[in-house]
Formats: C-alpha cells, structure tokens, sequence
C-alpha cells in the first residue's frame, strides 16, 4: 500500500490517449469553450459585492492580483497539458508528478470545484431567468423557484437548466461547442454595449475613497476584508480557464491549441474584467453594488433602463456557457478517474454512435440538478476557490517536479523563465487560499477527508496501475 500510494503513471502522449472520443475542436473553439467558462457570476454578481463590502473602487486591484495568480497557473496548465495527454487535467498531471494518492485527493478535489460550480451558476441563472419571466408577466411562484430550506419546494428552474444542459452534452461535443460559441458571442455583446454606455457616463469622484477597507483584515465575526481578501473572492471570475485542459482528447492539435486555448482566453477575459471593474465603481458608487444583479443596476441608476433587459439576456446566455463548459469539465474528469479505476469502472463508457461519456453524463447531470435543486448553494462559491486555488498549486508544484524529475519528457510549450513563474504562481495561489475566511477551510477538510475514506476503501483496491 505504502508503494502503491506514491506510484506514478507513465507520461502518456496526446496520440496513445485515444480512448474513443471525437477530435474536433479547434484552437478557436478552445479558446471560446474557456471564455465560455471564465465570464459568469463572477464579473457579472461578484464584482458588485467585492466592491461594496471588500475593496471599494480597488476592486479593479483586486482583479489584477487574481489575474496574476491564474496567469502564472494557466502558464504551467499550459506546459503540461501540452506534454501530456489524456482529458484528466490537474488529475492526470498529479498522476504523472506526483502518483496515485495525490492525484485522487486532486481529482476529488476537482470533481468539488466543478460540481459545486455548475450548482452555484444555476441557481444564479436561475434567479436572472425569473426577473426576465417576471419582466414580461409571467412570474413562477416562489415554491417553484426557491430551495427548501429558503421556503420554496424545488427551485425549477435551475434544476431543469442542468437537465438541458445533460441532453446537449449527450448529442455530442461539437453541438456543444457550436452552441457555446453563439452564447458566448451574446455574452461578449452584453459586454461591450455596457463599456460603450458606461465610458460616457464616469463620475471620477466614485474612485475616491479607493481603497476604503484596505489590504486585509479580519472581522470579528471571522469575516474578511480589503483589497486582498476581494482578490481571492473576485478570483471566482477567472475559475473555468483550467477546463480547456479537460478538452485535450477531443482537441484536433492538442500540443499546439492547447497552450492557445487557455492562455488566450484568460488573458482576453483578464482585459475584460479590468475594464468592466474599473468603469463599474466610476459609474456609481462602490456602496451601491452590493445587489444581485450590479453590472444592470449600475445602468438603471444613470436612467438607462434598456439596459436591464438587455444585460439579463447577456447574462442568461452567459451563466448558460459557465455551466455547459464546467459540466463538460467535470465528466471527463470522471472519465479520467473512472478509466483508472479510481472511481467505479461503470462510467468508463462512450457510446460508440454520440462518442460521447453517457452514463457520467447522466449520473453527474441528475447529481447537480438535486443539488440546484434542493440546496441553497451560496456558501459553497468560496469552497469552489479553496478547491480550484489548490488544485492551481499543485500543478504549478507538478511543474517543478516533472522538469527535475523527467527532464527529457517532450514539452512542446515551456513555461518561461526557468521555475520562476510556477514558484510564484504557487505562492500567491497559496496566498490567495489563506485570504479565506476559516470556515471555508474547514468545509474544504471535511470534503478531503471523505475523498480519503473513499481512496483507501474503494479505489486503492481497483486501481489499474495497482493491478499492472
Ligand atoms: N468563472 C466562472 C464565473 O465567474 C465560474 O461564473
């Protein structure tokens, strides 16, 4: 056992990790697959309530600091999702650098952050579809539209929003990239008619106070503020970048696109966040922001009232994209684990005809769905950063580990530099974890340990490289 744990795999090429899915997306599809995951609640929910209770107009800093830590992680995902192949991300990576005990924690960890992920967006989409519903006259009861525990039954929406999504994963990943990549195109609309409205309508004075809260404090009730502690709030926004690596079995050059892919998107969706951060607290005052729905309240406040209904269709189609991707993220990470033996070998199937993952597809769909549901999910968005921030450190760490330890392996992109970038991406990503409040940590331990007793009961037993 004590062997077992720290095996590691062998590097597996992007040409022997042909295991039946269909190679047909682009570097264009790629990269719009993760814009489609990154712009969501973050920018659109986030930014609002990081600039009220956390940064102030800072919250542009806030953006900066986040980008720069998803930068230096996104350089070495980059590396080694060239070099290696298989659709397992940060998992398979852990498997080759680190072996099998961590790459489990990793993958569990992983399967935390993108459920609970996909979850938390349809709830908020849920919440932009009934202001719509309610726009134009037919508003659904709250029953139908809150959780149990909120006084509702069930909330809908959210619930059936996931259940389309399964049945567009299932008709096959070029149907979904096409229609990701139109609601993107609605989404990045959205986005440049608020620019072009809100540059026109900037009052310099709500930059001042900029920084009301300062760097970093904790509360007395444990919470925390500042610009820093915004940073790993706002880092939120940026997570969905990590998903273009999911995409490399079905990627058509995966050495080459998927470099591009991801750090194309992440730095055009940095760009963005700037910008609309910046404008965002110059058009009304930061202490205005904390509502559900900032970036359209802004613009009702300078009596553009088109707007909200034009940013509430931006953001349907936008959270739609953040869930389609992140969904499409997770299951082939189940994939990934299941082919391993890591997790049952049930889901290790694709149906020959869609050549897609059906059964995971089904059983994390019908998961998630009874999880928007039922569940009143906010309070996991911050588990989701605990979860994605360390999975970004310990690929940078699997960076380091693999260049000492496999010098020769092929690395179509290298990070450059030497290991000055994935030592920094692992500092300010640990940095960015310790900025969250103490009960985050906890509930993230508590999803570890699990993981364990899953490990050692099931998957240490059924592990194909423990039966090689
Ligand atoms: N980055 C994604 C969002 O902001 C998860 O919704």
């Amino acid at each position: 056992m004590t062997l077992q744990i720290f095996r590691t795999k062998e590097v597996i090429s992007h040409e022997e990790a042909e295991h039946g899915l269909k190679r047909c997306l682009s570097a264009w599809d790629l990269a719009f697959l993760g814009i489609g995951a990154i712009i969501g609640t973050g920018i659109f929910v986030l930014t609002g309530v990081a600039a009220a209770t956390q940064s102030g107009p800072a919250v542009v800093v806030s953006f900066i600091i986040a980008g720069f830590a998803c930068a230096f992680a996104a350089l070495s995902y980059a590396e080694l999702s060239a070099a290696i192949g298989g659709c397992g991300s940060a998992y398979g990576y852990s498997y080759v650098a680190f072996g099998e005990l961590w790459a489990f924690i990793i993958g569990w960890d992983l399967l935390l952050e993108y459920s609970v992920s996909v979850a938390t967006v349809a709830v908020g989409w849920s919440g932009y579809f009934n202001t719509a519903l309610t726009a134009i006259g037919i508003p659904l009861p709250d029953l139908l539209t809150k959780a149990p525990k909120d006084g509702g039954m069930i909330n809908l929406p959210a619930f059936l929003i996931i259940l389309s999504l399964m049945g567009l994963l299932i008709a096959g990943v070029k149907h979904s990239a096409k229609a990701n990549n139109a609601m993107v195109f609605v989404k990045l609309i959205t986005i440049t008619v608020f620019v072009a409205v809100a540059l026109f309508n900037i009052h310099p004075e709500n930059w001042h106070p900029f920084m009301p809260f300062g760097w970093f404090q904790t509360l007395p009730d444990g919470k925390t503020t500042g610009v820093l502690a915004g940073a790993s709030l706002v880092f939120f926004a940026y997570v969905g970048f990590d998903a273009v690596s999911t995409a490399s079995e079905e990627a058509q050059q995966p050495q080459r696109d998927l470099p591009i892919g991801i750090v194309s998107s992440l730095a055009f969706c940095t760009i963005i966040y700037i910008i609309v951060a910046g404008l965002l607290t110059g058009v009304v005052p930061y202490t205005d922001l904390n509502v559900p729905s900032p970036v359209a309240h802004a613009l009702q406040q300078i009596g553009i009232n088109w707007a909200s209904a034009l940013i509430s269709t931006g953001v349907i189609a936008g959270l739609t994209t953040v869930m389609l991707v992140l969904y499409y993220g997770l299951t082939r990470i189940v994939l990934a684990m299941s082919r391993d033996g890591l997790l049952s070998s049930l889901f290790d199937y694709v149906h020959p005809s869609t050549q897609t993952p059906v059964r995971i597809i089904v059983v994390c769909g019908v998961v998630m769905a009874i999880m928007a549901g039922l569940m009143p999910l906010n309070i996991l968005a911050e588990l989701v950063n605990i979860g994605t921030l360390a999975a970004f450190v310990l690929v940078c760490l699997g960076v380091i580990v693999l260049r000492i330890t496999k010098p020769d392996m092929h690395r179509p992109f290298r990070a450059p530099f030497g290991f000055t970038l994935p030592v920094l991406g692992m500092i300010s990503c640990s940095a960015l974890m310790a900025f969250l409040p103490a009960i985050t940590w906890l509930r993230f331990f508590v999803w570890l340990v699990l993981g364990l007793i899953v490990y050692f009961t099931y998957s240490a037993h059924n592990s194909k490289l423990a039966q090689e």
